[in-house]
């Protein structure tokens, strides 16, 4: 697939190093292609990676926001038109409303004609780099209207090495979603017990 990643910090360099290891062609959409911040992931995946935000998007048919929530509407400003292109929201807003909307997923069904699934906000950005615990790949959750958009996150999940991509519904979902993330940032990060760990859904 050609990607185009928005945001090239914890989670966009993550989710690049996977998806170029699957054999992808990713293209970080930067405001400042080759910052300073930006040196140690061109060393990862190349210099040649990197380009402004416009340019990442017209080349690239999925789109993955890995920014700022606040930042949505200047980058809707700057990605252009986006019409059957898909975009995946791996933002949480908890504490950073992109007002006037809820989330970043509700910014981008209002303002483009986009294809848009919520994915790849649920966990820390160590678990994108290594979803792998004791020999088992853990799971990834995903929420939207589009069909289509949800078959492209659940391969790009399977691409990055999480077990399933796990459907918890539609649009009516997405805050759900990030209460999920919040869920993770609450047991890690402020009961203590630390960002090596997951979720994984099991069964019987
Ligand atoms: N950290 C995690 O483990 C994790 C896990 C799941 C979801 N998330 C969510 O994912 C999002 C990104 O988190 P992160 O930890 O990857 O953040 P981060 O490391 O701070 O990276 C943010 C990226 O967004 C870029 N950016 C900031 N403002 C921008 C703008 N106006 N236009 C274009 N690009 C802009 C930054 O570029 P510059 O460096 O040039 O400013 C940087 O590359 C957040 O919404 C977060 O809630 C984080």
């Amino acid at each position: 697939m050609k990607i185009g990643i928005i945001g090239s910090g914890n989670v966009g360099g993550a989710l690049a190093q996977q998806w170029v290891k699957a054999g992808h062609t990713v293209l970080i959409g930067a405001q400042f292609p080759l910052s300073d911040k930006n040196i140690s992931l061109a060393t990862q995946i190349g210099e040649d990676r990197f380009a402004v935000i416009e340019n990442a998007v017209k080349q690239s048919d999925v789109i993955l926001i890995a920014t700022p929530p606040t930042a949505i509407l200047e980058i809707i400003e700057k990605m252009g038109d986006v019409s059957g292109k898909v975009i995946i929201d791996a933002t949480n807003s908890i504490g950073k409303i992109p007002e006037p909307y809820q989330t970043v997923y509700h910014a981008l069904s209002d303002k483009t004609d986009a294809e848009i699934v919520k994915c790849f906000n649920t966990t820390g950005f160590e678990n994108m780099l290594n979803p792998i615990y004791n020999g088992e790949a853990i799971d990834m959750f995903m929420a939207g209207e589009s069909d289509e958009a949800k078959t492209i996150a659940l391969q790009l999940s399977t691409d990055a090495g999480f077990g399933s991509c796990i459907d918890f519904g539609k649009s009516d979902k997405v805050e759900l979603l990030e209460k999920f993330a919040l869920s993770w940032i609450n047991i890690a990060i402020m009961q203590g017990h630390g960002r090596n760990l997951a979720f994984k859904v099991v069964r019987r």
